[in-house]
């Protein structure tokens, strides 16, 4: 899979990586070769005292210089469009995968899984399957970064970042975090455990949560009060939020938005900022009030909506 004996590369695209990091290697060599070499040559074939014909150069032509600028040229931009493809692949998780979320803090990574199980420095994760992660941070700047899977991802407090993998092997992996935070640093990081599907489900099944995300999310929903709004009596104050997920909102500023996941994020800290066209700031902002991994939630549940529709005398 990877060209290198290079540490463990648990997934397919971390053998592409690979792959493209000896690209780089081989061609940076060759061009190395290509500068030093005749440097080195002429550094003894003109030293001082050497009798070498000095006399400046006879033949010009335009050639020469035409063909060492186009074939490097052709070279890197062969070598662009190899990661740029490689970069596309990357960033755009597959439609199939599985979800996970990540919270970063100041020390600790905090896992939690579609299924509700929660977990701190360590991440559970089936063989062969795909594997998408909503990742932020609560604090400070944070990079999650697992070697294995030639994947790092800085996290930054007040958005939303995606990273996806598939664990083609099973086993243990080191995960760390990659970006200087604070005194216990060098503290923060854990193991991704890459278990056989079976294993997995019996995992899931073992750390027993007793809701799953969006079941969480909607006891969260009613528990903030939210639901008086947006749910909510005749007298409807708040927009409904079946259907909404994924779909255009128009707003009160006149613009469009998402609804995407940073939007509704936006909308439960910073309810003024992107409010929704025909409706009264009335909501007040959950700063402060929700940590990060109840906003998972609470996205995750509102998400759930997506597919239904509001009843129609609300809808008015
Ligand atoms: Cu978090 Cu370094």
């Amino acid at each position: 899979m990877s060209p290198f004996p290079f540490p463990n590369a648990a997934t397919e695209l971390a053998g592409k990586v690979d792959w493209l990091f000896l690209g780089l290697i081989l061609i940076s060599t060759f061009y190395m070769a290509l500068i030093f070499g005749p440097m080195i040559y002429f550094l003894f074939k003109y030293r001082r005292g050497k009798k070498a014909d000095r006399s400046s150069i006879r033949i010009h032509t335009w050639k020469v210089e035409v063909v060492w600028t186009v074939i490097p040229f052709l070279m890197m931009m062969g070598l662009f469009g190899w990661a740029a493809d490689l970069y596309y692949q990357i960033e755009r998780p597959p439609a199939d995968a599985l979800e996970a979320f990540v919270v970063g803090k100041q020390w600790m990574w905090k896992l939690q899984h579609a299924e509700g199980n929660r977990e701190i420095n360590e991440l559970h994760l089936p063989l062969g399957q795909t594997i998408k992660l909503t990742m932020t941070s609560e604090d400070v700047i944070h990079s999650f970064f697992i070697p294995a899977f030639r994947i790092k991802q800085d996290v930054v407090p007040g958005r939303y970042v995606t990273e996806w993998f598939r664990p083609a092997k099973i086993g243990t992996y080191h995960l760390f975090c990659a970006e200087y935070c604070g005194s216990d640093h060098s503290l923060m990081g854990g193991n991704v455990i890459v278990m056989k599907p079976e294993d997995y489900a019996a995992w899931l099944v073992a750390g027993a949560p007793r809701d799953n995300l969006a079941a969480a999310g909607e006891r969260l929903f009613r528990d903030l009060g939210c639901s008086g709004c947006h749910v909510g009596s005749s007298v409807m104050r708040a927009p409904r939020l079946e259907g909404v997920y994924g779909g255009p909102v128009p707003l009160a500023s006149g613009d469009v938005a998402i609804a995407d996941d940073q939007y509704i994020r936006d909308c439960i800290l910073l309810p003024a900022s992107q409010r929704v066209a025909g409706y009264s700031p009335l909501m007040p902002t959950f700063q402060g009030r929700v940590s990060e991994e109840q906003i998972i939630q609470l996205i995750a549940y509102i998400r759930s909506l997506a597919s239904k529709r509001p009843p129609e005398e609300m809808n008015k």
